[in-house]
């Protein structure tokens, strides 16, 4: 059997090293829906992500047209109401030194990107709302996961997996953003997607076609030189 080389699965594709550098999180996409076929493969590349045991412990659900509607309409709904139902908690607040630092980097370069000022509240939150609308993307994806002890396993293999689907979507041309916002409202998502309590979410990727005119596309947020992250012993 001939083995298919890689330009063969993604014609024109690119090395390793431009897939990784091209990601970035899309905060603005075009309408333009994704194929079904394109979609299929994304989820055949994200099911190599490697698992604890290779428990493979994901079940993602892809909601597009109506239905994806009918999800961000509740979320507006009940993020306004202030009803939150996460399975998780987050609390920016619970960040510190370097953390804080580059989390306020983060906000400051991307409400400074949708030209709202740090002291206004109201732009803030209009700006952040966005992420209920999918910043206009055609489809999410919600890696739902079962619940085994304190979840910090399963967690990170969640996290292996939705990195392995973002770089899949941007070697198919595509981009994606991960959503902690929408695991605020695991509640209200399983509700709507008819998926059982025991079944946790921690992040939704809204996907497509990034628009590269959006203010939300308009900067790329830097890292740490290694010799800040890492440590080497011998
Ligand atoms: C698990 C996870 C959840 C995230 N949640 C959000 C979110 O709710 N809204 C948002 O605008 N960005 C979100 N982000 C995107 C981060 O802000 C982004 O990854 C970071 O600033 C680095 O930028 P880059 O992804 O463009 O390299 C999330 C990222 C991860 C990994």
């Amino acid at each position: 059997m001939e083995t298919a080389t890689l330009n063969e699965i993604y014609p024109g594709t690119q090395s390793f090293k431009e897939i990784l550098y091209t990601r970035t999180s899309c905060r603005g996409f075009l309408e333009t829906p994704v194929s079904d076929n394109i979609i299929t493969s994304v989820l055949e590349d994200a099911q190599l992500a490697p698992s604890n045991c290779n428990t493979q412990p994901w079940e993602t659900h892809i909601v597009s047209g109506d239905k994806l509607n009918e999800l961000s309409e509740a979320l507006i709904k009940e993020n306004n109401a202030g009803r939150f139902s996460p399975d998780f908690t987050f609390d920016t607040n619970e960040y510190h030194a370097d953390h804080k630092e580059r989390y306020f980097n983060l906000a400051e370069t991307m409400y400074g990107a949708f030209g709202v000022a740090r002291e206004d509240k109201e732009g803030r939150k209009a700006a952040a709302d966005l992420n209920y609308r999918f910043f206009n993307a055609p489809h999410v994806a919600i890696p739902f996961m079962p619940s085994f002890g304190d979840n910090v396993r399963v967690g990170g293999d969640i996290g292996m997996y939705g990195q392995t689907f973002l770089l899949s979507l941007t070697a198919h041309g595509l981009a994606g953003i991960p959503q902690t916002a929408l695991g605020f409202f695991a509640g209200t998502i399983r509700e709507i997607l008819n998926v059982p309590d025991e079944m946790k979410m921690l992040f939704g990727i809204s996907f497509g076609y990034a628009d590269p005119d959006a203010p939300g596309n308009s900067f790329k947020m830097k890292r740490e030189p290694i010799a800040k992250t890492v440590v080497f012993h011998k």
